[in-house]
């Protein structure tokens, strides 16, 4: 049975990208740096680092150090937002987001991830260099839309997630996804934090997972240890989608930040303005200094499920373990 299972968690993902079990590591902004990025590649899954909180050169620097810390496949996020307007913010942020680019291409990083955005001629760029491209989702539409730029991997990502999220529940969007798109591989991200959710990914056709929150609360996660017990301490009816953060829906703790910007809906900006003035300085508030009350601090559902503080590869062997226990206890294979 054991062996039933091992091949079980060995999807075409793995193949794909040559990684070990089908366990990604999502970006998230200013926590997902270099040390998470590594661990989580050393212990067999997709480490991710987020652009989001970087300069381009910052960036290339943390390529390199995860680099220096795995030998192993492991990807750049990079949000491709689309922005309204005009404006010193929206120009900083087109700016910057062509610099992320850039060096993601110039570095050869072996997979780019589009958040937010869709990556439209950047794939094929990245094809031509050997990359794989994968892409976030929150409805069939984009997914369809990623298809057809030939991303290679679709993250059809639910509303349970942590960050910006879309409108539908993720065991209705992932079957939804996985049909629309077949046979192009899927991942299922948010409201993921153990093997059973993996195992459900599996079941509802992903090719792997896209987990956030579960690794926020490891020990190399980039973040203030106020941020990481506070979702050790939550349970799951603990956040609130706002567009308070950056001028998207995104799901926080709820706190007095979101509680304060519930009464000033109408002075919320659009992308990227709401972000540059006000969400970067709230998520450095939070996530790096520990004033949770105060701050953004971005989180999903699956903090319910979340009961403790580990290494990032505890924490994929942990998923990994579970997973097999389920599918043994299943049947799975017969
Ligand atoms: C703190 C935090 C920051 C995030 N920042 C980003 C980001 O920069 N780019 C991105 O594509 N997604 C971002 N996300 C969303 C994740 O990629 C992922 O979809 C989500 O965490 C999955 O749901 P989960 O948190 O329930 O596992 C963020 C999520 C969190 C919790």
């Amino acid at each position: 049975m054991a062996t039933i299972a091992k091949d079980a968690l060995h999807t075409p993902l793995c193949d794909l990208l040559g990684i070990q079990y089908p366990i990604c590591q999502a970006g998230m902004g200013f926590v997902a740096r270099s040390d998470l990025a590594a661990a989580v590649s050393e212990a067999g899954g997709l480490g991710v680092l987020a652009a989001a909180h970087c300069t381009p050169s910052e960036l290339r620097a943390e390529i390199r150090r995860v680099r220096d810390g795995t030998n192993r496949p492991f990807g750049v996020d990079i949000l491709f937002a689309t922005t309204q307007g005009a404006g010193e913010e929206v120009e900083r942020f087109t700016e910057m987001a062509r610099g992320w680019i850039d060096v993601t291409l110039d570095e050869r990083v072996p997979v780019l991830i589009a958040g937010l955005g869709t990556p439209g001629p950047v794939t094929a760029e990245a094809h031509r260099l050997g990359m794989k491209v994968m892409a976030l989702c929150g409805n069939v539409k984009q997914a369809r839309d990623h298809a057809a730029g030939g991303v290679d991997v679709i993250i059809a990502q639910g509303h349970e997630a942590g960050g910006h999220t879309g409108r539908v529940g993720g065991l209705v969007l992932v079957p939804a996804v996985v049909d629309a798109v077949a046979p192009r591989l899927v991942l299922a991200a948010g409201g993921i934090a153990d093997g059973r959710g993996l195992v459900a990914a599996l079941a509802l056709g992903a090719a792997g997972i896209w987990m956030g929150t579960r690794f926020i609360a490891t020990r190399e996660a980039y973040g203030h240890d106020n941020y990481k017990r506070k979702i050790v301490a939550i349970d799951e009816e603990s956040t609130v989608v706002t567009r308070a953060s950056s001028g998207k829906p995104c799901r926080l703790i709820r706190n007095d930040f979101t509680r304060a910007w519930e009464k000033r809906e109408a002075e919320i900006q659009p992308f990227p303005v709401q972000f540059e003035r006000v969400g970067k300085p709230a998520s450095i508030r939070a996530r790096e200094q520990g004033d949770i009350e105060n701050g953004s601090a971005a989180c999903g559902q699956s903090a319910g499920l979340i009961h403790d503080v580990r290494p990032a590869r505890e924490v994929v062997d942990a998923v990994v373990a579970e997973a097999r226990a389920v599918l043994a206890g299943l049947g799975a294979g017969g």
